[in-house]
């Protein structure tokens, strides 16, 4: 079954993501992000809570002969303690798929998250959010970004793909410094 939201956000990605670039994957999983970004781009920085996403991603990268990526053990918060100097970053909100439901992210560290790496954007350096309002946290987390992202100054675009008929369906939501 097609996944508009991943075609989306996967489009979005091909489009703006050049070998000259280093993104980051602030939630890797089970790593489809993060393959298609070490294609792209010349190096990713692969981040997860979890030790089996970063085994599950470090197999599926290793398949694929990647060698251009770091898988850091660690929460999205802390990013910046890894990396300073980068072209955009790639949220996949809530939990693992086929993994542990009750480990997920959560909106408050997300949405301090998404405040510090605002103040790092620069002109053309984007930020790509796919929300899971399908569940209770993901419901907290998806309702807090939207009123965030209505905070932000005109410096920034916004792009929002949303399901209008299903409320609980994936949603995406991209940040771009204009200027
Ligand atoms: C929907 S999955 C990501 C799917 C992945 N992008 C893929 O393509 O397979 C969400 C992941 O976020 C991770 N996660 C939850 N809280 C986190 C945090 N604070 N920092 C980093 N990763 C986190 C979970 O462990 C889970 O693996």
């Amino acid at each position: 079954m097609k996944k508009p939201m991943r075609e989306f956000v996967r489009n979005f990605l091909i489009n703006n993501v050049t070998k000259n670039d280093i993104v980051i994957d602030a939630t890797i999983g089970n790593g489809n992000d993060t393959l298609l970004l070490s294609k792209l781009a010349s190096f990713v920085y692969g981040f997860d809570i979890q030790k089996l996403a970063l085994k599950n991603t470090e197999k599926l990268l290793l398949e694929n002969n990647r060698d251009n990526y770091r898988l850091i053990h660690d929460s999205f918060i802390n990013i910046f303690n890894y990396i300073n100097d980068f072209k955009g970053v790639v949220f996949n909100l809530g939990y693992l798929p086929k993994g542990d439901k009750e480990i997920t992210t959560l909106a408050f560290d997300t949405i301090a998250t998404l405040k510090k790496l605002l103040t790092k954007l620069k002109k053309g350096m984007f930020i790509v959010i796919t929300c899971y309002p399908g569940h209770d946290e993901g419901l907290k987390e998806t309702i807090l970004i939207k009123e965030f992202i209505k905070t932000l100054s005109l410096d920034f675009n916004i792009i929002k793909k949303e399901n209008k008929t299903n409320p609980s369906a994936p949603l995406v939501i991209i940040i771009e410094k204009k200027a």
